[in-house]
């Protein structure tokens, strides 16, 4: 099982956590290629990792193929394992763009996309894309194998539309279409809660793997292969602040340490209650004491 990109969130420290519960290949969140092609130094931080998360994979959002075969040549030369294609990102000044999931609604420039980042790319070339634009360009097995045909190595299916967002049920029968239409492995993604799910979609679209976004916010031992108790969550989360307060620059830790705290805060008594305070907090120490006060009278 696999962490999904998610911006904002999928950092250093919350993938080598989610690494050490046992997740698989990661996958950096989306960074955009005209920024790491400036050298932007807010970009440069995004794409920053640490050894023992490799196998890395860092994602791409753009849409001149040129300026995607330069970012990715860079982040190759800096360690990438492999470069990953976003063709998902619904959000409105990223699609205005052209970028993201805009892509789905034009297969054409797809397709030179693809062709000049294949020969850009020394290693794997991955694609994650959605299951179209709208409910009426439902063209996932369309952009699907022309990626094949283009020498794309693996693709992600989150298969809601652009449209959807991330609204109603995730339609797993397009992940099933797409592993039919092509021979390249197909990851599954979208409303997989647990590994429960996770096998139920396994076994209804033939999926080679299958990438978890949303569960694992405040869970990253959903990936775990046994049981996670009470105590062994408590490591997990102290490894995870002592991960952020480490390796981040001191303003986006106590950014990332609040928006974490307050998801592993879920389902805790008095939690809602509480989560304004972790917000609040002007420093990481105030933030991890609201915490750790939910967390023991949970007990
Ligand atoms: C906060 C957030 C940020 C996301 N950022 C990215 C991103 O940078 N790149 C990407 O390909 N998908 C991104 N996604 C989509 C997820 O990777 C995933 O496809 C989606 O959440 C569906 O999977 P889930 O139901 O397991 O959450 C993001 C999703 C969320 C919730």
């Amino acid at each position: 099982m696999r962490l999904a990109p998610m911006a904002g969130v999928t950092n250093a420290p919350f993938r080598l956590v989610a690494r050490e519960c046992g997740a698989g290949r990661l996958t950096s969140e989306e960074l955009d290629a005209t920024a790491l092609v400036r050298d932007n130094a807010q970009t440069r931080a995004l794409a920053a990792y640490l050894p023992e998360e490799r196998p890395l994979a860092m994602q791409l959002l753009g849409a001149d193929p040129d300026v995607l075969a330069e970012a990715a040549r860079r982040l190759e030369a800096a360690g990438a394992d492999g470069i990953d294609l976003n063709m998902g990102c619904p959000v409105a000044k990223i699609v205005a763009k052209g970028q993201g999931a805009a892509l789905m609604r034009d297969p054409l420039a797809a397709v030179m996309i693809f062709r000049t980042l294949r020969k850009a790319v020394t290693g794997p070339f991955t694609i994650k894309i959605r299951g179209g634009w709208d409910d009426r360009i439902l063209n996932a097995v369309e952009i699907a194998k022309l990626a094949e045909a283009e020498g794309v190595d693996a693709i992600t299916v989150h298969p809601r539309t652009r449209a959807q967002q991330y609204t109603g049920v995730a339609p797993w029968d397009v992940i099933a279409d797409v592993v039919h239409a092509v021979a390249i492995p197909v990851i599954g993604n979208g409303d997989v809660r647990d590994r429960d799910d996770a096998r139920r979609m396994r076994e209804a679209t033939g999926c080679a793997g299958v990438m978890i976004g949303r569960a694992a916010l405040g869970a990253p031992w959903v990936f775990s292969a046994t049981a996670v108790d009470r105590d062994a969550r408590a490591r997990i989360i102290r490894r995870h602040v002592e991960l952020i307060l480490a390796h981040l620059p001191e303003r986006t830790a106590l950014v990332q340490l609040k928006k974490h705290l307050a998801w592993y805060s879920t389902g805790l008594p008095g939690s809602a209650q509480a989560r304004p305070s972790i917000f609040e907090s002007t420093d990481a120490a105030r933030a991890q004491q609201i915490f750790w006060t939910l967390w023991s009278n949970a007990r």
